[in-house]
């Protein structure tokens, strides 16, 4: 339960990847992790802790052992959800209103934004007497909603209306003449001519809040993957120090397709076990031989079987909530594969904790994620996994409060486990 409150209260206080990062580098901190610099050389002890972030919205969080280390064991989430952006001139006056003008950000399920409390958050670069700053900036109250047309004028609402996002999903934020930027200039304390450049988001204001006969769910905003992100910090903070390299990689992008110079497509991952390998490796060619030896997770949230469209999910590979952590299967799109399935699972097995799996129908093409993308730029052993949820994508997502806790444990004992691939045919787990 300590863990459903704490990931409770971070994803409360993280409306958007960049306040998500701010509050998992607060975590890391007080685990007594150090803050290195991309722009700076970096001086890497045996048996230190250390992050690094990129763009304040990715972060990579390790530990390396007090001696020598031939490998990496990773785990990988995202710190983004589904969301709208501000453009850059957002502001309309319209028929008495004053409202924003947005864009998608990522795949969400439009009709879930109407009629709900909404916020604006993100970050903005202000002018200071050096120069520019990023800051981050978060209103935190309830200050604009999308209304829906009445049903009245609208009466095929309940058999599927096609929304237009340019139209359909322009929040209101006050009467005509108000002045967003202000509300954001105010937040921040300083002058709104200051502020010359932004990445505002609308973003659900919702507390997330437990559910069900005994509270056996939990419904929050942004589960996806904000539920992962939090565990694979919250295991790295808790393992015992190993003898490989422990990472947890936290990259923003994944909901737009992670082509970002911070997302899993891009050079951040590779960059920083290449600069623990040039302050510590050892031997010849120690990337190269090191990444044959390494092992990831790619954690991000599954898909759990629906109440009553049980016929959207492979019968006989479907997934419960609180049934444990899931393993993903997707020939197309996902890591998994039989090797990477084994040393999971038998790692979970030796921690107790329950594993479902998961395949999507030959008939639906599923999702994707960032597993195989960051795997592209440094190539190990990989195996997909999550927490099954419901309404993916939607405005609140549920998932299982003993979930959770599973999913840390599991975090927790691939981290303590050393993984020794021998070949490709051999690997030895204790
Ligand atoms: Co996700």
């Amino acid at each position: 339960m300590e863990y459903i409150r704490e990931m409770m209260d971070f994803v409360r206080q993280s409306p958007t990847a960049w306040h998500a990062v701010a509050n998992l580098r607060g975590m890391l901190e007080n685990g007594g992790f150090c803050s290195l610099n991309e722009g700076e050389p970096w001086r890497i002890v045996p048996g230190g802790c250390y992050y690094v972030t990129r763009n304040q919205s990715s972060i990579i969080a390790f530990r390396v052992p007090k001696m020598g280390f031939d490998h990496f064991q990773v785990v990988a989430s995202h710190s983004d959800s589904p969301c709208f952006k501000l453009k850059p001139s957002a502001h309309r006056d319209a028929n008495g209103y004053a409202i924003l003008n947005v864009e998608k950000y990522g795949g969400m399920i439009m009709q879930t934004w109407f009629d709900r409390p909404l916020s604006i958050a993100g970050r903005a670069v202000v002018r200071t007497g050096e120069g520019l700053e990023a800051r981050l900036v978060n209103l935190d109250r309830d200050m604009a909603l999308i209304p829906n047309l009445p049903i009245h004028f609208n009466r095929a609402v309940n058999d599927g209306v096609k929304l237009n996002p340019q139209v359909d999903m322009l929040p209101v934020y006050g009467a005509a003449g108000a002045n967003y930027m202000t509300l954001v200039a105010e937040a921040l304390g300083v002058e709104a001519e200051d502020i010359l450049g932004c990445d505002l988001y609308l973003v659900n204001r919702d507390t997330p809040r437990l559910w069900g006969a005994v509270g056996e769910y939990i419904a929050s905003p942004r589960l996806d993957d904000l539920e992962c992100a939090y565990a694979s910090v919250r295991a790295l903070l808790e393992a015992k120090p190993s003898d490989h390299v422990d990472m947890a990689c936290v990259f923003d992008n994944e909901e737009v397709g992670s082509a970002t110079r911070q997302g899993a497509d891009s050079s951040f991952m590779t960059q920083v076990m290449g600069r623990i390998i040039a302050a510590l490796g050892d031997g010849e060619q120690a990337l190269e031989t090191a990444l044959a030896r390494s092992m990831m997770l790619s954690a991000d949230n599954a898909h759990g079987v629906h109440p009553t469209h049980p016929e959207k999910y492979d019968e006989d590979n479907r997934v419960a909530l609180n049934g444990g952590v899931v393993v993903k299967f997707n020939a197309q799109k996902y890591t998994s594969d039989g090797i990477s399935q084994a040393v999971f699972e038998a790692i979970c097995q030796g921690a107790g904790v329950p594993v479902q799996r998961f395949a999507n129908r030959s008939d639906i093409p599923g999702g994707s994620t960032l597993g195989n993308i960051a795997n592209t730029h440094a190539s190990m052993i990989a195996v997909d996994i999550g927490l099954a949820q419901l309404s993916m994508h939607a405005a609140n997502e549920s998932a299982g409060v003993q979930d959770l806790g599973y999913m840390v444990r599991a975090m927790r004992a691939f981290y303590e486990t050393q993984i020794d691939v021998v070949g490709d045919e051999i690997i030895r787990i204790q």
